[in-house]
């Protein structure tokens, strides 16, 4: 499969809007009723579908999409997708470049309903937990933390040693939500999609934006 050239090297062929702050892509944005404010992030994780999919099933008029990637989230979501850096962001109504330590999801006077990382990383999902607020989305889930706001994790990794576990343990106790993408096979999955969208839907709940559509056990 043919991997397309990366936008994300040191000091070059960064697009402008990478050092020009937020850009909008939402006509509703600025509209008169209040949005649902919601950050994404996209990390270096494998399963950089969960964060495509979040947002495809986030863009509805009264979602206002706040999108972070990191470096390794860029890459692997080119390796895994094949999908242009531009095209992701343009799903979103904002995004941002990531050492924007500056930017409003940087503040707690910035408020937003929730945030999600999918996928996270476990790099991520660790600086998290230390406080590293080292750069723009890591800052952001920190913030989100300390003002009581819902913080979901979509940790992915497999199998996960003891260290994992407590970082788990430990950001729990601090009011994140782990949950990792595990499919479910009750609802008979046909298809990877089918898979993607039974994590996104449970994440959807946690929200409480939940998708019309979702599957549910209801037997
Ligand atoms: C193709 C690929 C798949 C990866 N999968 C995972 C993974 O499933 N979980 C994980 O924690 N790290 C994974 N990594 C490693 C992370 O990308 C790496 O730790 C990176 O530093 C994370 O940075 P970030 O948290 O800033 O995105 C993967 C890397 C690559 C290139």
């Amino acid at each position: 499969m043919m991997v397309p050239e990366l936008n994300y090297s040191e000091g070059s062929n960064r697009g402008q809007e990478e050092i020009s702050g937020p850009v909008p892509n939402s006509e509703q944005a600025g509209g008169d009723v209040a949005p649902t404010r919601i950050i994404v992030g996209i990390t270096g994780a494998s399963g950089a579908i969960y964060g495509i999919r979040l947002l495809e099933r986030l863009r509805r008029p009264s979602v206002e999409i706040h999108l972070l990637l990191s470096r390794s989230g860029i890459r692997t979501l080119e390796t895994e997708t094949g999908m242009r850096l531009a095209d992701v962001r343009a799903m979103a109504d904002f995004h941002y470049p990531i050492h924007d330590v500056g930017a409003r999801l940087a503040s707690g006077s910035f408020t937003v309903h929730g945030m999600v990382i999918a996928p996270c990383s476990i790099r991520t999902m660790s600086a998290i937990a230390a406080g590293l607020s080292s750069n723009l989305l890591l800052r952001a889930a920190d913030v989100t933390l300390k003002e009581r706001r819902k913080l979901i994790l979509m940790v992915r990794e497999s199998p996960l040693h003891l260290g994992h576990l407590r970082t788990m343990a430990a950001l729990s106790e601090m009011g994140a939500i782990i949950a990792p993408p595990v499919p479910a096979f009750y609802h008979r999955p046909q298809t990877v999609m089918d898979l993607v969208d039974y994590s996104v839907e449970r994440v959807l709940d946690l929200l409480g934006l939940p998708a019309h559509d979702a599957h549910r056990w209801d037997p």
